[in-house]
């Protein structure tokens, strides 16, 4: 299956910025991995345009769990798809902090986002301290349990799960490769326990201080399926670094 590099901008990317991110992404040639930007949402119709007949994939960082409605600020999944987002992301730990997101929400949101036909990226991760006391693997599960629907209208969830150890994201500090893999096969395990071959198909993306110096690394671990990747996406030439990889 082809590995996947999705770019999460989170809140950068004036029109400026976008341009100069996306446009050397349009002429980026012949990839053995797919690519995905999830803009800022004022961004993302603009980035679909720019990117249009190139193959690269553009999604949202977050949606609300309703169609429409009174929810001042919010953006459907209906709205993101109408947009042209193919995509979005659910359950960013930093949702998850500075919004207070609950498993619970991130289920219903990413029920929305499949009922609207568009594809969740889900995330889960660990904070250090719950490494520390050799938490991660329960808290992990549970996250997986709670913030993945059982099924939707016509079949398995079909999305994307992201593993983000915390303590990872923006510190350059990565996971080990063998922690990586440790993690991937205990995902892997539950996605099979729970939906079958579907689960076994899942991609299942590793977020955290991805580098091109260290993407080759963390993308030949077993059950790595692509990468989730913030700071280095910003950069296109970093970006196609890590697309690129071997
Ligand atoms: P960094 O790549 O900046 O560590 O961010 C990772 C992340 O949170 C992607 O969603």
């Amino acid at each position: 299956m082809r590995q996947l590099i999705a770019g999460n901008w989170k809140m950068h990317g004036l029109t400026a910025e976008a341009e100069s991110i996306v446009g050397p992404l349009r002429h980026a040639g012949v990839l053995e991995r797919d690519l995905l930007v999830c803009p800022p949402a004022t961004q993302i119709a603009a980035t679909v345009r720019m990117l249009a007949g190139s193959g690269v994939g553009v999604g949202g960082q977050d949606c609300h769990a309703a169609t429409h409605g009174a929810h001042t600020g919010d953006i459907s999944a209906p709205m993101l798809r109408d947009a042209g987002a193919q995509y979005v992301i659910l359950g960013h730990s930093e949702r998850r902090q500075d919004h207070g997101e609950t498993d619970p929400q991130i289920r219903a949101k990413t029920q929305a986002a499949q009922a609207a036909g568009l594809r969740p990226i889900v995330c889960v991760g660990e904070t250090d301290a719950e490494r520390q006391v050799d938490r991660a693997f329960a808290v992990v599960g549970a996250q997986l349990l709670g913030s993945l629907p059982d099924s939707f209208t016509g079949g398995a969830f079909d999305g994307i799960v992201a593993y983000e150890p915390i303590w990872a994201i923006g510190t350059g500090r990565t996971a080990t490769e063998a922690d990586v893999a440790a993690m991937h096969l205990f995902i892997r395990s539950e996605l099979t326990r729970r939906f079958g071959a579907a689960g076994q198909a899942t991609l299942i993306l590793y977020g955290g201080s991805v580098r091109p110096t260290n993407a080759a690394a963390l993308l030949a671990v077993p059950h790595v399926g692509g990468a989730l990747v913030g700071g280095a996406s910003l950069k296109a030439e970093d970006f196609l670094a890590i697309a690129r990889a071997k």
